[in-house]
This record gives C-alpha cells, sequence and structure tokens, in this order.
C-alpha cells in the first residue's frame, strides 16, 4: 500500500473521496473472490428465494427479506436476473446473477472479517481521523457483465444517517479492475460541502415506523427528492483490483450499468461509522442487533 500522506488527507477533505491504490495484494484479493464464490456455491435458490434488488426507480419499499439483513448473510439478484414472479430465470447460472451480498459479512464469514479489521483500514481510518470508528455493514457487490444495472447518484447518508450528519464512511475495494465500461464510481467532486452547507440530506431511506406499517402498506420507504444533479459535475474514478476509495458519507456519487459481454466488476464495501460523539438515527433501516452490534474497528 502506497502511504497515505497528509496532502491525500487534505484531498479527502477537499473532495469527499479518496483512492488508495494497491492496498490489498492479488492472493488477498483472490481470497476474497474465493469466499465469496464459496458463499454462492451455499446458495441455495429454492430454499432460500433471493429478491431481486432495485437499484434504480422505485425503491420505496425493499421488504422484510432486505430489512432484516443487517446481521445475516443474505443473497440479492439483478433485476435482470429474474422473471415476472420473482425467481431466478430458467437456465440462468446463480453466480451471474446475483446483485449483492449482504450485510454482516463482516461479522459472519472469517475471511471478509480478516480484511475488514486489517491494520491497514485501521492505519487509514486513524489518519482520517476518526476516534472510535465502528462498521455497521457489508457487502460484496457483483456488477454483473451486461445486466448490472445502473446506481443512480446518491449519498451513503441517505440510507445511515447519523446525528451530527455524515458521521459515516464507506470502503469500496475493488477485487476486479472497475473501468468505465463495466461500471466504475463517478463523484461530484467536493459535493459533500454542498450538504454540510444545505444543512440536511435531500433524500432520507427509512424503516417504516410498526404503527405505520398497515397504513403506508411498506416497511421502508424514501422520503424527499435528489435535485437534478448536472451530468458534466461527474468525475469517472476507475480503479484496479486491490484498489480503495474511501467515500465520505455525505458526497454525490454513482454508478453507470456494466455494459461489458463478460466483465463482471466485483467489489467488497462496507461502511463505518464514528461512534464518539455521534447518534445513530433510529429510522435508519439499518439498526445494531443483540447478536451483531456496531462493531469497534480496534476490538479485533
Ligand atoms: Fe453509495
Amino acid at each position: 500500500m502506497e502511504s497515505v500522506n497528509s496532502a491525500d488527507i487534505s484531498s479527502f477533505e477537499e473532495r469527499g473521496f479518496l483512492v488508495v491504490e494497491n492496498l490489498f495484494s492479488k492472493l488477498e484479493v483472490e481470497d476474497m473472490k474465493t469466499a465469496c464464490h464459496k458463499l454462492v456455491d451455499k446458495l441455495d435458490p429454492e430454499k432460500e428465494s433471493p429478491p431481486a434488488f432495485k437499484t434504480s426507480g422505485d425503491q420505496k419499499d425493499r421488504g422484510d427479506y432486505f430489512l432484516t439483513s443487517g446481521d445475516k448473510i443474505r443473497y440479492f439478484y439483478e433485476t435482470a436476473a429474474v422473471d415476472e414472479d420473482g425467481r431466478l430465470k430458467n437456465g440462468a447460472d446463480k453466480f451471474k446473477s446475483i446483485n449483492k451480498i449482504g450485510h454482516a459479512l463482516h461479522v459472519l464469514e472469517p475471511t471478509f472479517n480478516k480484511y475488514t479489521f486489517d491494520e491497514r483500514i485501521k492505519c487509514l481510518v486513524d489518519r482520517i481521523g476518526m476516534r472510535q470508528p465502528a462498521v455497521c455493514q457489508s457487502m460484496y457487490i457483483f456488477k454483473q457483465a451486461r445486466i448490472g444495472g445502473a446506481v443512480p447518484p446518491h449519498l451513503d447518508a441517505t440510507y445511515l444517517y447519523t446525528h451530527p450528519l455524515g458521521k459515516v464512511i464507506g470502503i469500496w475495494i475493488a477485487l476486479e479492475d472497475a473501468k468505465i465500461e463495466n461500471g466504475c464510481l463517478w463523484f461530484i467532486p467536493g459535493s459533500h460541502k454542498e450538504v454540510e452547507k444545505a444543512g440536511d440530506v435531500p433524500v432520507r431511506f427509512v424503516r417504516v415506523k410498526e404503527e405505520d406499517i398497515k397504513q403506508e402498506g411498506c416497511l421502508t420507504k424514501s422520503t424527499g427528492s435528489y435535485p437534478d444533479y448536472d451530468e458534466s459535475t461527474f468525475v469517472p474514478v476507475p480503479i484496479k483490483a486491490g484498489d480503495a476509495i474511501i467515500i465520505h458519507g455525505l458526497v454525490v456519487h454513482k454508478s453507470e450499468p456494466n455494459k461489458t459481454e463478460n466483465q463482471s466488476r466485483h467489489i467488497y464495501t462496507y461502511h463505518i461509522v464514528e461512534q464518539e460523539g455521534t447518534t445513530w438515527d433510529q429510522d435508519n433501516w439499518l439498526q445494531p442487533t443483540t447478536q451483531i452490534p456496531f462493531t469497534p474497528l480496534d476490538s479485533q
């Protein structure tokens, strides 16, 4: 790993993201991909019947399987991989049909546990200035060739909301080269500052309160709407397998569909919340549970 210096930290503070090259070696990358392959091997589509994970359009209700996935390992299909009944299309290869696996790989799967609590990450997070960092969720995202859908512009604090605002960062580790063609991340540099100035996020994604579920007819919902971001202000950030991007919780980012024939874009990502002086919002879809509370980074 190239060392992160104070200019890098200033750049992170200015731009809202930071590329760290060669964070993990080729062997370590393969280790994570193999661990994921074993997880998919274990999936019995008949028993588990994963739902599709919609990244665009109406994301209002993600249902109970999603809502209760914070302390489990659960699978979500690409929308284009399932039929109208939500079942895997006939003859579809499950390895090429999954959108993501989440959200407690960092605790429940030993390989991801090892790399999540890696000394290099602890060092980075310390440099960024987090005092009591804790891991709140983790995901393996496949961005499958041909069918990997777009993720529209958003900020992560929409999903992981804190008081004060934006006390969350994302660690996004490429396990395959992330290029413009197969759906790398795009950012609006400095957009986290606009959100800070505005004093709140434009959209929240929340769990519906117990007493309102019947009336609302859903378990989760979005409130508010994103502005029409100027497409020309997004910059692509292609990275190589083994590189990582540190993402500020308030910076606007997106990814385009994977338009390649055979180049998936696997990544492992997780989120870290600053627990010192921070309150986790009760309406967040993700809540710590007694089985899996948010895990302090220095606890392992
Ligand atoms: Fe994101």
